[in-house]
């Protein structure tokens, strides 16, 4: 009874328009106080300064409003700032009060909003508290000539350094106006310099809608240097070489991913590469993708990882996931479609170890999950938790196979032109995981009473774990690998086993497939044939230090120290600081990290901590 009542009130008539509002406008966001429904940001100008000193910003939000319900107040996300005032276009201060501090959300901001009100001005600070954003002192950074900020808005930080609706489904245009110190550049995720400021201060202007999890910033001694017409790439000046050849191919991805799926919507496609210490391996913030330096391989082999936040462009940035319950649609979506990208410009074969190597993180993310079986499922239930935990693996590469799966049942050439109207239609707007599903039945599983009865769409979005009939990549590569690997476990000796001449992504295989158990001395032999210790491929480097660790092998220990004390990237220290701790070595762990951690962004220390047992 209550239920219904509730549902035919969120199906209520928009009082001016009278249009139906779609369900997927009013899903509610369980990670936001926002009462956007009612009365929604639509463009933010922002305003503000950079202090290095105090490691701060100080800005004004000027938020205008869209009135949409009789309401007189505004409702957005804010943790950690201090809200300083509060006025109207007309200069009168409003009133307003912050809710009680609740756990990972952070505090409801309620503005009361006179008959007249448009735009609303909030004046703050971030504080020490800020965690989307993380200062670098010089010493931090690649050049030791200036410091540095970045942030990191996904998933629900953006309201730590900006008071904003901040739901996935929320969108807004934004202008920005920010002021830094001499000699800086800033760039966000909006049309960008590419030359310094002498005075310091920077505009921006974003004129598509985002949501507040694409705000981004970076602030440092940062220099460009194009690639093609719509790319380019930002750096540090000793990293912008390498950059520059790594990336090279950007434009061929673009243009292969336009011809999959339509028209790039943003103009420019550049990239930055930040410090080491950026928590993730890429950030797809619109028009410029956040990127960490363990890429750089020198190699080109680690650029799947431009493929995937360029492919966000579309998935994500384009069609938005309602809530971070349905984040395999953002996610899920862009790994299918970068391996796409990486099949047009590279090959099949290409594509289909990386569906492979992805296929094993599948299997090892469900087995971990054997307790949270929920947390395997495409749908997630992430109310009351941070949305930062319940995102895993399973997102990327189960929503992949989902997606493999239907292109596999359906025809190649039928799901790529329900993908292209997909994206097409709902450019802009937000989905949920049961939008999809009506839409998926409606364009394409009903036109066919075979794909229909093929397609258990239900198991595959609610059930747990992987079903049986999931389609798995095979790559001959591989095969050949675990071939070799056979003669060295049979007693051929590693120096014996011919001129391999493998990539990077057979060797990341191998060792993936080493037994584990292995003695040092056994490593040693590896290590002296094939040189793990010394790889400059950071993928490799990770997964050779799951052996070496639980080997006690130590002639990697030193290296193993510095990796961790340079690189934030949480993919790679989750599972190294996890197999010290698994393999009695926690009082080690705990040792590196007390001296890395200050060279970690929040987003790293949260899960880090937790794992070392350092919560306060
Ligand atoms: N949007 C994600 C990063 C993210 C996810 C940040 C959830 C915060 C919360 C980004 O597109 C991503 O998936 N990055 C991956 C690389 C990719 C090649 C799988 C990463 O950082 O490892
Ligand atoms: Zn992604």
């Amino acid at each position: 009874m209550f239920i219904f009542s509730f549902l035919t009130l969120l199906s209520c008539e928009n009082s001016q328009t009278s249009k139906p509002i779609p369900m997927s406008e009013v899903a509610q966001d369980p990670h936001s106080f926002a009462n956007h429904h009612e009365v929604a940001v639509k463009h933010l100008a922002w305003e503000a300064e950079i202090d290095f000193e105090k490691n701060i910003i100080r800005a004004t939000a000027g938020l205008s409003l869209d009135r949409k319900l009789k309401s007189d107040k505004l409702i957005l996300d804010t943790r950690s700032l201090l809200i300083e005032s509060v006025r109207d276009e007309s200069g009168t201060e409003l009133n307003y009060s912050l809710s009680e501090e609740k756990k990972f959300l952070g505090q409801a901001l309620e503005i009361d909003l006179l008959e007249s009100t448009d735009t609303v001005y909030v004046e703050y600070k971030t504080t020490q508290g800020a965690e989307a954003l993380q200062w670098l002192e010089i010493q931090q950074t690649a050049d030791k000539t200036h410091p540095f900020l970045f942030t990191q808005s996904q998933a629900i930080l953006a309201r730590t350094w900006i008071p904003i609706q901040d739901g996935p489904g929320m969108r807004f245009t934004y202008s920005a106006q920010v002021t830094v110190p001499q000699g800086m550049m800033a760039l966000m995720s909006a049309e960008n310099p590419t030359e310094l400021a002498e005075d310091g201060v920077y505009r921006f202007k974003m004129k598509q809608a985002i949501p507040a999890y694409l705000m981004a910033l970076a602030v440092g001694n940062i220099q460009f240097e194009s690639i093609g017409d719509r790319t380019g790439v930002y750096a540090e000046p000793s990293v912008l070489k390498k950059a520059v050849y790594e990336f090279g191919e950007m434009d061929e991805m673009l243009v292969a991913a336009e011809k999959l799926y339509g028209t790039y919507a943003w103009e420019r496609y550049d990239l930055i590469v930040l410090p080491p210490s950026f928590p993730f391996g890429g950030m797809e913030n619109p028009r410029l993708t956040f990127a960490t330096p363990t890429i750089l391989a020198g190699d080109r082999s680690l650029t799947s990882l431009v493929a995937h936040e360029l492919a966000h462009s579309w998935s994500g940035n384009l069609v938005t996931n309602a809530t971070w319950n349905d984040f395999w649609l953002n996610e899920g979506f862009t790994v299918y479609f970068e391996r796409r990208i990486m099949e047009e410009v590279y090959g099949r074969e290409y594509s289909e170890m990386l569906a492979l190597l992805g296929f094993q993180d599948l299997r090892k993310t469900i087995a971990e999950f054997s307790d949270s079986p929920n947390d395997t499922k495409l749908k997630l239930d992430l109310a009351g938790r941070n949305p930062d935990d319940g995102m895993s693996d399973i997102a990327y590469e189960k929503g992949y196979v989902f997606l493999r799966f239907l292109e596999e049942t359906v025809g190649r050439k039928n799901f790529d032109s329900f993908l292209n109207g997909y994206f097409e239609k709902h450019a802009f707007k937000v989905m949920t995981t049961e939008d999809f599903k009506d839409y998926l039945s409606e364009k394409l599983l009903d036109q066919d009473s075979s794909w229909k009865s093929a397609v258990d769409v239900d198991e595959w979005m609610y059930g747990a774990g992987l079903p049986d009939n999931a389609p798995q990549a095979k790559s001959d590569k591989f095969e050949k690998v675990e071939a070799q690997l056979e003669r060295w476990t049979s007693g051929t000796p590693a120096a014996e086993l011919g001129n391999l001449e493998w990539s990077s992504h057979e060797w990341l295989h191998f060792v993936r497939k080493l037994p584990s158990g292995l003695t040092a001395a056994q490593l040693g032999e590896l290590d002296a044939a094939f040189g793990f210790t010394t790889s400059g491929n950071s993928e490799v480097l990770a997964a050779w230090f799951q052996h070496t660790i639980r080997s006690n092998y130590e002639p990697a220990w030193e290296t193993l120290d510095s990796f961790l004390t340079n690189v934030g990237r949480r993919k790679f220290l989750t599972p190294t600081y996890r197999a010290m701790k698994e393999s009695g070595q926690i009082l080690l762990a705990r040792e590196i990290y007390s001296k890395a951690r200050g060279n970690y962004h929040s987003v790293a220390t949260n899960t880090i901590d937790e794992l070392l047992g350092l919560e306060q």
